[in-house]
């Protein structure tokens, strides 16, 4: 086996440690507001270690709002988000990272003045040893060739698929047990779209737990193990993500068309 190699196993090994059958993450009662206005009233979910698990439902539901307070982005006003047994509702979002929770957010936000080796560094800005950062470039690169022929060109310059797969990979500089994407096939044509999932299927068969919002519901139930439900800021329902593709008429129900 070669070093890469061996050295993603050990980390892979790392990731699926810990108790077996408890919940990587945990929302319990989840209210959060934007100023006096609330978004979502009461989100009760779990996510098990190596799951996919999607979150779906109309714009405006809350499906952002509920990743946004999982990575330290916005406070709860009451409940509690537990990830690996500990309460980190409240923690500021480089204390939610130091944790093992990496979000690539709905607006992807790279540096565009940053060359794409500079916007994959400022993933792992809590790693020290510079060696280490060198390691997770590579298993980036290893991951996504497409940026690595690009490494040293603006971040601003490069495609809007190849900026969303430079944001996921800046995601994974930290080395995070639980990935959170929030569209991350936005504006994306079919086949980068495609190429993403591909991606996000690849992550999580190395051990990552990921937690996905997408429009496009076909694609997200594709690769999610699991989905919820959402109206209104409230999770409605809850299903085995092959039994949501089976049925369209269940999920037209709850999506509404
Ligand atoms: N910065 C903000 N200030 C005030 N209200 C907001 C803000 N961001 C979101 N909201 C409101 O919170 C609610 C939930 O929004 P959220 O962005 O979580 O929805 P979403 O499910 O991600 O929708 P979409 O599919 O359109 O991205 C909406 O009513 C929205 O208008
Ligand atoms: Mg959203």
């Amino acid at each position: 086996m070669n070093a890469v190699l061996e050295q993603r196993e050990a980390h892979v090994s790392n990731l699926t440690a810990g108790e077996p059958g408890s919940p990587v993450l945990e929302l319990r009662d989840l209210h959060v507001s934007y100023g006096r206005t609330a978004a979502l009233h009461g989100v009760n979910l779990r996510v098990m270690p190596g799951e996919v698990v999607a979150l779906i439902g109309a714009n405006g539901a809350g499906k952002s709002t509920t990743l946004r307070a999982i990575s330290g982005l916005l406070k709860p006003t009451r409940g509690e988000i537990v990830f690996q047994g500990r309460s980190i509702g409240g923690l500021a979002a480089d204390r939610v990272v130091a944790q093992g929770i990496a979000q690539s957010p709905e607006e992807r936000h790279v540096w565009p003045a940053m060359t794409v080796d500079e916007n994959l560094s400022m993933g792992a800005y809590l790693c020290k040893g510079k060696a280490e950062v060198q390691r997770r470039m590579g298993l980036v690169y290893e991951r996504f060739p497409r940026l690595k022929e690009r490494h040293r060109q603006l971040a601003g310059t490069l495609s809007g698929g190849e900026q969303q797969m430079l944001a996921i990979g800046r995601a994974l500089m930290s080395e995070p047990r639980l990935l959170l994407l929030d569209e991350p096939s936005l504006g994306l044509s079919p086949r980068m779209a495609e190429e993403v999932f591909e991606f996000v299927r690849e992550i999580n068969a190395h051990g990552v737990t990921v937690m996905l919002v997408e429009q496009n519901v076909h694609n997200a139930l594709s690769v999610a193990t699991r989905a919820y439900v959402y109206e209104t800021g409230r999770v409605v329902a809850e299903r085995e993500a092959s039994r949501l593709l089976e049925d369209p008429e269940l999920l037209s129900a709850y999506l509404g068309g």
